[in-house]
C-alpha cells in the first residue's frame, strides 16, 4: 500500500475498531520543532474536545530506547530495521492519551532520558522506521478522533486533514522549557537534524497556520488555537 508523501506503509497491527464510524473521525495535526509547546497544547485541546492526545514523538523515542538497549548502532539503518521485525510495538490508549509498549515493557521516563535525546533524531531519519511508525499512527484515526503532534503529522502523516497547527517558539524560550523540566536535551540540534532529514522532514505543512507561542502561556496559546482550529473549520463545542 502506498501511503501519502510516496511512503509504502505496512498493514496497521495496532487497528483497533470501535463501535464508531471511522469516516466521522477529525485528525488535528499540531506540528513543530523540539519543546516548543505542542504536547502541552495538544494535551489541553484533546482534553477540551474530548479527543484522544497522540504523542508520535514517544513513538520514534520508544523505537531509539529499544535501539539502545539492544545494543544497535542507531546509524546502523539496516540493523535498526531488522530489529522492528523481531520486536512486538503495542500501540494504544488509557482514555486520554496514546500509550506503547515494545515486547510487553513501557519504557516510561527512560523515554525522556538524555541517551534517547541524544539518539532519537538518527533513528527517526530511518525511512524504513517512518514507515513502521506512520502505519501505527494512522491506525488511531480508524479508532477515534485525535490530536497527533509530532513533526510531519500534517505533511506527511494526515496530509488531508484540514485542521493543522504549527507550533514554534523562540530557541532560547524553548532551551528554556526543556531545562525547567529537568532535561539534558540539545534542541538546536534536533532540530537542525529533523529539518535536515531527506525523509518526512519537519516543515510547516501545506496548509498549517503557525502559532508562535514565544510570548504567550499556556491558556493563550489554547485559545489561539481554538481559535484557528474554528477557522479551519472544526466543530470546536462553545
Ligand atoms: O516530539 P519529541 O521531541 O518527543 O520527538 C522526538 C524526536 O522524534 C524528534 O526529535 C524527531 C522525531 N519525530 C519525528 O521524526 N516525527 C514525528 N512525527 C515525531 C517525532
Amino acid at each position: 500500500m502506498l501511503g501519502s508523501g510516496g511512503l509504502p506503509v505496512e498493514p496497521n497491527p495496532c487497528r483497533v475498531t470501535s463501535g464508531s464510524d471511522p469516516s466521522l473521525h477529525h485528525a488535528i495535526a499540531i506540528d513543530g520543532p523540539a519543546a516548543s509547546g505542542k504536547s502541552t497544547l495538544a494535551k489541553r485541546l484533546a482534553g477540551k474536545l474530548g479527543l484522544i492526545m497522540v504523542n508520535s514523538g514517544a513513538m520514534y523515542r520508544a523505537i531509539t530506547w529499544k535501539t539502545l538497549r539492544e545494543g544497535i548502532d542507531p546509524h546502523d539503518a539496516a540493523g535498526v530495521v531488522a530489529m522492528l521485525d523481531r520486536i512486538s510495538i503495542r500501540c494504544g490508549d488509557d482514555g486520554i492519551g496514546s500509550t506503547i509498549t515494545i515486547d510487553g515493557v513501557d519504557p516510561g521516563e527512560q523515554l525522556r532520558g538524555e541517551e534517547v535525546n541524544a539518539n532519537v533524531s538518527a533513528v527517526a531519519a530511518i525511512p524504513g522506521v517512518r514507515r513502521k511508525l506512520i502505519g501505527l499512527q494512522r491506525g488511531y484515526l480508524d479508532r477515534s478522533s485525535i490530536v497527533m503532534e509530532g513533526r510531519d503529522i500534517g505533511s506527511v502523516v494526515f496530509p488531508e486533514t484540514p485542521f493543522k497547527i504549527y507550533v514554534d517558539a523562540a530557541e532560547h524560550v524553548r532551551a528554556a522549557r526543556r531545562g525547567d523540566e529537568g532535561q539534558v536535551d540539545s534542541i538546536a540540534r534536533r532540530d537542525a537534524l529533523d529539518s535536515a532529514r531527506a525523509t518526512a522532514p519537519l516543515v510547516v505543512a501545506p496548509g498549517a497556520v503557525v502559532l508562535d507561542t514565544t510570548d504567550l502561556d499556556i491558556d493563550a496559546a489554547v485559545d489561539a488555537a481554538v481559535a484557528i482550529l474554528r477557522r479551519q473549520g472544526f466543530p470546536v463545542p462553545d
